[in-house]
């Protein structure tokens, strides 16, 4: 039997859902206990940079466990958090950066909110309380992360428990082509609506992430909303948790269009995966006004400023620089994407092939010449899925692209190490279990 019916002490997200036991991993490969192979096409959900089992982080790791796993940050700084934040500092677009780190996503994303917040607090802005951000996006599961993000069906249950924070529409040019102008100018349209005075924030993905696999605006987008947000004292977060760590071909997301935020956070690859970890980051100035106003920042958490994630984290940016793995992110990014267009332009019932870098999402569509999606009771993205992974291959795949509860996607995001006979492989594997499941 391989895969294990959930009948133990746990319980999961997906719970009828019968799952493989994990053994180990090596490169873009993950082997269950039953010795099946399965190529990490999405790197879990966009999480596995360096490839499993790398040497030079299990290393690290161990040294700096061997040292000291554990000691609170209210009374200790530590060499790695130390040495990371001067090196972080170099690589993201922030003058002067300064880095904040906690265990996730969703909590660099808390982070972020209440840091804007504070920020505005600061310059004196104490009426500033509204975060815009956008629908069809995702920025976590607690929920001031939920508050922002844009996906109907994870905010569902909760709704009287969510915060209103105003939404916008994202650029989204297979289903909606407007220009980037214009969608940026929705901004525009929500703070004179809400009123300059009551937002802090706008928060959004530079390439939207798992919610539109892989959309992204055309060049005019970004410089606007850096515009829009000059214009109104409203603080620009980049959340860079998926497309940051040179998963989109360039360091991070933004970089695609020299947008310099005001706040970033990153998480998903910031360790490989090989420790939860993640950071939001400021400009220098903003962090020494909020000291000289505000004292503290008002924020924490027993396992925030991680030695041992500190010491993950510098590793990896070790190896994506020594292994050149933005640049093969990049490189094997374009041939990725001449591979799916090769095997999935002509099929009848993939309406768009997007990507950037190491990062590309299928869009399924029961008519292409419409755009119509399936009917979400189908679960078409999870049948291609699970038939990707039956056949060795996992990919990610989400559902509601299209209006929020209808829409198909599937999105590959493997290792940055990959080569050419590997997406070869991988690209095969994926055109069989559509056919599988679509014909
Ligand atoms: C863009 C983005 N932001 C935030 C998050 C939340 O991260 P986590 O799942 O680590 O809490 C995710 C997770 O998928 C994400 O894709």
């Amino acid at each position: 039997m391989r895969y294990k019916h959930p009948h133990g002490n746990v319980f999961y997200r997906k719970m009828a859902h019968a799952r493989p036991q994990i053994s180990h991993g090596e490169g873009i490969y993950l082997f269950d206990d039953q010795g099946q192979r399965y190529i990490d096409g999405s790197g879990g959900p966009l999480v596995v940079n360096v490839g499993h089992g790398h040497p030079q982080v299990t290393a690290a790791i161990t040294r700096q466990l061997e040292k000291v796993a554990y000691a609170h940050a209210t009374m200790f700084t530590s060499e790695p958090v130390e040495q990371l934040s001067a090196e972080l500092a170099e690589l993201v677009p922030l003058p002067d950066a300064r880095f904040f780190y906690l265990s996730s996503g969703s909590e660099v994303i808390e982070a972020a909110i209440k840091l804007a917040r504070q920020i505005q607090q600061a310059r004196g802005e104490h009426g500033r309380h509204l975060i815009i951000s956008r629908w069809h996006s995702y920025h976590g599961m607690s929920l001031g992360a939920l508050s922002v993000s844009g996906r109907p069906g994870l905010r569902a249950p909760y709704l009287p428990m969510l915060r209103h924070m105003p939404h916008i529409a994202p650029p989204y040019p297979y289903r909606d082509p407007v220009s980037g102008r214009e969608a940026a100018d929705r901004l525009e349209q929500a703070i004179q609506h809400y009123g300059a005075a009551n937002v802090v924030a706008f928060l959004a993905e530079p390439i939207s992430g798992a919610s539109l696999g892989a959309a992204a605006p055309d060049d005019e987008y970004w410089p606007r909303i850096r515009q829009i947000c000059d214009q109104y004292g409203i603080l620009l977060i980049a959340d860079e948790v998926l497309v940051g760590m040179g998963r989109t071909g360039r360091w991070w997301g933004l970089d695609h269009w020299q947008v310099t935020p005001d706040i970033m956070v990153t998480s998903k690859g910031l360790a490989g995966g090989y420790f939860p970890f993640g950071f939001v980051a400021a400009k220098g100035e903003d962090v020494n006004l909020l000291q000289a106003e505000l004292d503290d920042f008002n924020h924490g958490g027993t396992f925030s400023h991680h030695a041992v994630g500190a010491a993950a984290a510098r590793a990896v940016i070790q190896i994506i620089q020594e292994e050149k793995l933005v640049e093969n992110s990049a490189g094997m990014g374009a041939y990725l994407g001449q591979a799916l267009r090769h095997a999935f332009s002509e099929h009848p019932h993939i309406g768009d092939i997007r990507g950037r870098g190491l990062f590309w999402g299928l869009e399924m569509a029961l008519d292409r010449k419409t755009k119509r999606p399936f009917p979400a009771a189908r679960h078409l993205a999870w049948e291609i899925w699970q038939a990707a992974f039956d056949r060795g291959l996992i990919v990610y795949y989400s559902q509601g692209c299209a209006d929020g509860t209808n829409g198909d996607l599937i999105m590959l995001g493997p290792p940055l190490i990959i080569n050419q006979a590997q997406i070869d492989e991988m690209a095969g594997v994926l055109e069989t279990a559509v056919q599988a499941i679509l014909g």
